[in-house]
């Protein structure tokens, strides 16, 4: 039995005892795990230096990387923000609530220990009613990384809350699987011109609708480059998701389908004594189990036709592959960089231990 108090709730209308008691708990420094639409939150009383100091302890967190101040309000963001532009909190109008986190100018007199030392704060507005309904009943802002040990991939169930963080907590309020499976959106308002930090559930296309700009898509958004390069969060250096095995992403490149199958055929066959797994799309999956047969393992993330279901399976699938005592090396398929899939990309990026990249043979 784990020590947090596990408490199960109805997604759509919690009740009301349960909110109050996790609120209680918070109110009186306390730690409670809480589903969002993206993933499970490590919420924390954000003006409470102590508790968000254990948030960094239990999780294993450096403390140089900050964690999203969770709002239920614009009004709420003002007690953590400061000198937020109009044309900002309009955008925001739309975009919330949504699994979309900014990174605007923070008040000095939200504790210094969210933010990891920067004079900047994220923040965002989560669309779960368990999570807008928990920091109502609180009234103040919740200092919330995703309820993960760091470097682990974030929890989409109760259940990976508990295995990380179960005798560490309080409370846990199980709502079932999240929404989305990613963590949101990550954007920079306070640079010059505004970046994707962190892709998330909504795409370039759709930010560049709701703030009426660009947004820059830096290659460390993209999990490309080391973070030698000075990201704006110190936090970003990490690295994260990473399961236990041996895990190489294939890479599409250059090439058409049918060049990258062939090459992704490849890669599988020079593993094949170790006996591989292939994490990826249902189609490539029913293609290459029709060629190697029961050779090696399956995991198959979802419809190459929806990606938002590929999104939502990639962290528990991740979960399995590090208890699934046969296998020690997995092989990844990559997916169009679009939409959510960038957010895929970037999650397989620094989930992987190699990465392999095809390459088109020009004619
Ligand atoms: O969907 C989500 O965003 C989930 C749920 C629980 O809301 N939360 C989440 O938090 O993913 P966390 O702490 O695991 O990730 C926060 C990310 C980190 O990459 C961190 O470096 C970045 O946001 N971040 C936080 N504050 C920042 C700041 N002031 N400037 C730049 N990046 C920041
Ligand atoms: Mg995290």
């Amino acid at each position: 039995m784990p020590k947090a108090k596990i408490v199960r709730v109805e997604p759509l209308n919690p009740s009301e005892e349960a909110i109050r008691e996790a609120a209680e708990i918070l109110k009186s420094g306390g730690l409670v795990a809480f589903p969002t639409e993206t993933v499970y939150g490590l919420g924390a009383d954000a003006f409470n230096p102590e508790a968000v100091l254990k948030v960094f302890k239990v999780k294993r967190r450096p403390l140089d990387n900050p964690l999203i101040v969770h709002v239920s309000s614009l009004d709420m963001l003002q007690q953590v923000a400061s000198e937020v532009p109009e044309r900002v909190v309009k955008a925001l109008s739309i975009a919330w609530p949504g699994p979309l986190t900014v990174v605007v100018k923070r008040k000095s007199t939200l504790p210094e220990v969210v933010s990891g030392g920067l004079d900047t704060v994220a923040v965002r507005s989560p669309a779960h009613p368990v999570a807008l309904k928990l920091i109502e009943a609180v009234g103040r802002p919740l200092a919330a990384p995703s309820a993960n040990i760091a470097g682990r991939p974030s929890p989409t169930r109760a259940e990976h809350v508990v295995e990380d963080l179960g005798d560490e907590i309080d409370m846990i309020l199980d709502a079932g699987e999240t929404f989305f499976g990613v963590e949101s959106t990550v954007v920079d308002l306070v640079s010059p011109s505004p970046q994707i930090l962190r892709p998330g559930p909504l795409g370039p296309e759709e930010l560049e609708k709701i703030f009426g700009v660009k947004f820059g898509l830096p290659p460390y958004a993209r999990g490309l480059s080391s973070y030698e390069e000075r990201p704006p969060s110190p936090g970003m250096k990490y690295r994260h998701y990473a399961p236990s095995k041996k895990l190489v992403l294939v890479e599409k490149g250059s090439c058409d389908t049918t060049t990258y199958f062939e090459f992704l055929m490849k890669q599988l066959e020079s593993y094949l004594k170790d006996f591989p797994a292939l994490i990826a799309t249902k189609e490539t999956v029913d293609e290459v189990r029709s060629k190697l047969g029961d050779s090696l393992t399956y995991f198959t993330l979802g419809s190459r036709e929806n990606l938002f279901e590929v999104a939502k399976n990639l962290f528990s699938t991740l979960r399995i592959l590090d208890k699934y005592g046969r296998v020690s090396i997995a092989i990844s398929e990559s997916v169009e960089e679009r939409g959510i899939g960038l957010a895929i990309m970037n999650r397989l990026r620094k989930a992987s231990s190699e990465r392999i990249t095809c390459k088109q043979k020009q004619l």
